[in-house]
């Protein structure tokens, strides 16, 4: 691994890739951090949006080559990657050629997010407690294997799509036909060259961030994504309407066996397969009566996780990120509070959305507030994503911390707004 020295220059510099509310909370960390360091810090972001704006500069870099070129001759001494899609296409092996610091899995490993089947093969090699599954590469063979299971079964797309490649089957039939689609009809495309077909486990969700330096997993507190559009967890599935940390329902005694039957047997896994990185590991676990298990990995924050949980670090996120880039030991250490973070959407998200409509209110919110999908138009705050902004209230009682997200959601406007009012309702 690289070995640099911290902060040779008096001024650091760090590129953030993506444009979400993800990278609005990254930036904002290491913003706040630096100032209450008395450091001073520039912070570019590829693409960026109206929020990231605020923290620092926007710069467009249509390619992984030009991020990497614009790193070298800003002589940058951090890049944080965000998004999944620059880490399945290598941007970390690409910048780490010349010798520049990045934050993120090398191609290699970020295969255990870009294919599920690679994931589970990779879970069952090492023990890391995971439904039972069989990965098909054709659609008569998966049938086939049909035949002979119980259900309700699960049929996923075994690449990235955009959390949508994911179906549970209540019965044959339906089981038949999520294999046409994602197989036959492609309705995923490329993602649906090979599935797998898992045991449906029952239970409740939690979402644990870490990260990894090569040598050790540093988890985050524990998390709940609220995943559908409609409250009561109903209707279409979206990237995620709202998050609570730490996870109300995930006792000292769930973290215990996540670390025992899923984290350790990871980290022994990467290290024996060689595939060691400094990174994010993102675990999504289903707790049923029977333990807890491992649903996937993601090799990058989540969102929105990250604006959840990143208000509650108390750790410097630089001198962590750096350590683990060097292979050092570090702790993550977090407030002893909860967050609450209410995603504002557009109408008609997660299908097609109104965009184009003015922000108001964003100065009355006195909460960390980041945008997720808008941009800056003749001096105004436009919406231009489906999710459009996070509200996060950080309070000593989850109730505290859900009542001051809501009272200051409230305070923000835009036409076609929605929103759910039971985030954080257990
Ligand atoms: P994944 O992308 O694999 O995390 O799956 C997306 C969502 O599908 C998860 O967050 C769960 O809600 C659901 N899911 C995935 N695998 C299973 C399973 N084996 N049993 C029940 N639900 C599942
Ligand atoms: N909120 C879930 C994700 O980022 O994938």
């Amino acid at each position: 691994m690289n070995n640099i020295s911290q902060n040779p220059q008096p001024v650091t510099k760090i590129l953030i890739i993506g444009s979400g509310g993800r990278e609005h909370a990254i930036g904002w960390k290491f913003s706040e951090d630096f100032k209450q360091k008395g450091q001073s810090v520039e912070i570019f972001f590829a693409p960026g949006n109206a929020g990231t704006a605020q923290v620092g500069t926007n710069v467009s870099l249509g390619s992984i080559e030009e991020m990497k070129n614009f790193a070298k001759e800003n002589q940058i001494d951090l890049t944080f990657v965000g998004p999944e899609a620059e880490l399945a296409e290598g941007i970390v092996d690409i910048f780490k050629a010349e010798n520049l610091a990045v934050f993120g899995p090398h191609q290699a490993a970020a295969q255990l997010e870009a294919s599920k089947a690679f994931a589970k093969d990779f879970m069952a090699k090492y023990g890391v407690k995971t439904a039972a599954y069989k990965n098909f590469q054709g659609s008569q063979l998966a049938k086939e294997y049909l035949q002979s299971q119980d259900f309700p079964i699960v049929v996923k797309a075994s690449g990235l799509a955009a959390g949508k490649g994911v179906i549970i089957c209540q019965n044959l039939e339906e089981a038949e036909q999520a294999i046409d689609e994602i197989m036959e009809d492609k309705t995923f495309g490329d993602a649906g060259n090979e599935v797998v077909i898992e045991e449906f486990l029952e239970g409740f969700e939690a979402s644990i961030l870490s990260f990894f330096n090569g040598k050790k997993i540093v988890p985050f507190i524990s998390a709940k994504d609220h995943k559908k559009i409609g409250e009561g967890e109903t209707g279409l599935n979206t990237g995620g309407m709202g998050v609570i940390a730490p996870n109300p329902l995930f006792t000292d005694e769930h973290f215990k066996m996540f670390e025992e039957q899923i984290m350790e047997p990871t980290k022994c896994g990467l290290i024996k397969e060689g595939l060691e990185f400094a990174g994010v590991i993102f675990f999504g676990l289903m707790i049923t009566t029977k333990g807890v298990y491992l649903l996937e990995y993601n090799l990058r924050m989540g969102d929105p996780e990250t604006q959840t949980t990143l208000p509650l670090l108390e750790t410097d996120l630089y001198e962590a990120v750096i350590k683990s880039i060097n292979g050092e030991e570090f702790d993550l250490t977090f407030k002893n509070q909860h967050a609450c973070c209410v995603v504002m959407v557009s109408g008609g998200y997660p299908g097609n959305y109104e965009k184009g409509y003015e922000i108001r209110g964003l100065e009355k919110v006195t909460c960390p507030n980041f945008i997720a999908g808008a941009k800056l138009e003749n001096d105004q705050v436009v919406t231009s994503g489906g999710r459009v902004i996070n509200v996060v209230g950080l309070g000593d009682s989850l109730e505290d911390a859900r009542a001051i997200a809501y009272e200051n959601i409230k305070k923000i406007n835009f036409d076609f707004e929605y929103y759910r009012t039971d985030i954080g309702v257990i």
